[in-house]
């Protein structure tokens, strides 16, 4: 009875959300599952090449985001796993195709040289290859538990988001914007939300659809996942003019050097800037109903604009 009563009249605490501790938590979480979804078979190499990227690090932000919001609309994170995997695989693949001559022409990824530095245009050309191909196999025979016609609306979601209509659509226009000066804000818009938007957008999207969430909150976390898509990039594009290449495991300042369009070019980098904390806020305000239970999703948002890698 005094213990109950001297309880409470204890002071309620608000709970923080450790951001730091929940991302380094899920990281590990999907390295472990990154590391067990590829075996070394023959031919050795290219198995070699496709782990070497995939297990290269990096901030695994598309398979933490599809495990909150499948756990947030009421799935499991066993039930998102092959997904969230299959979608570091499409982005691993997308930056090996990214660093090659033929297109960005880099040398490092993640503070390791690029796949072709390592293994051959050839090769890095077949990992992207391989990896694209096996994240569809993965979804398809790896997840458990969901209804077979929400892993079909993730397979397709997934098919639109890597093609023409997604990743593909918007590194043709960015090529193509390469060294001109006269790239409009629309058109920037369209390659920041086709280039990164996209896959970040099917990682939420997907884990959503997983968890067979309704339509109305599959339309709220895709706003969201819109808002921060936007601003990883503008964060993206600040960065690579602020950082160094120690933080960022590559090398800085390739947007200038190759004339690329970008946010600080068109409007320099305070408006950039004040643009990535707007959408981040637009991004927080899609999840307010959700209280609590989005902490991971508000958490991440705000990591994205205050990011230095
Ligand atoms: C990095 O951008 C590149 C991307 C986000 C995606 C590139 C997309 C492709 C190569 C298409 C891939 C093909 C399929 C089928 C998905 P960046 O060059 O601005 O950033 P960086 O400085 O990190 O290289
Ligand atoms: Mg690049």
């Amino acid at each position: 009875m005094v213990q109950a009563n001297k309880k409470s009249k204890e002071p309620q605490q608000p709970t923080v959300f450790d951001l730091q501790n929940y991302l380094k938590q899920q990281k590990g979480v999907v390295e472990q599952a990154l590391d067990r979804s590829i075996a070394i078979a023959k031919p050795e190499k290219i198995y070699e090449a496709m782990r070497y990227s995939l297990l290269a690090g990096g901030k695994r932000l598309r398979p933490i985001l599809c495990l909150a919001t499948c756990q947030l609309t009421g799935g499991t994170v066993e039930m998102a796993m092959p997904t969230a995997c299959a979608l570091e695989m499409i982005h691993t693949m997308s930056l090996i195709h990214d660093d090659l001559p033929a297109m960005d022409n880099d040398d490092f990824r993640r503070g390791k040289p690029t796949n072709h530095k390592v293994y051959g245009d050839d090769i890095a050309i077949l990992a992207g290859d391989g990896l694209l191909a096996y994240a569809f196999e993965y979804v398809a025979t790896q997840t458990k538990n969901v209804a077979p016609e929400n892993i079909l609306r993730v397979v397709a979601c997934l098919g639109r988001t890597v093609g023409a209509a997604g990743l593909v659509g918007g590194q043709v226009l960015d090529l193509e914007s390469e060294g001109k000066s006269d790239i409009t804000a629309e058109t920037l818009s369209f390659i920041h939300t086709h280039k990164t938007g996209a896959l970040l957008e099917a990682s939420v999207v997907s884990g959503a659809i997983l968890a067979n969430a309704s339509a109305e909150d599959i339309d709220k976390l895709s706003q969201y996942a819109q808002n921060i898509g936007l601003a990883f990039q503008i964060i993206d594009d600040i960065l690579d003019i602020t950082a160094t290449d120690e933080q960022l495991g590559k090398t800085a300042g390739k947007d200038l050097s190759a004339q690329k369009a970008t946010y600080p070019s068109l409007w320099g980098l305070e408006k950039s800037r004040l643009k990535a904390r707007e959408l981040v806020d637009n991004a927080i305000a899609q999840v307010a109903d959700y209280g609590a239970a989005a902490e991971p999703l508000r958490a991440v948002a705000k990591y994205i604009v205050t990011r230095d890698r």
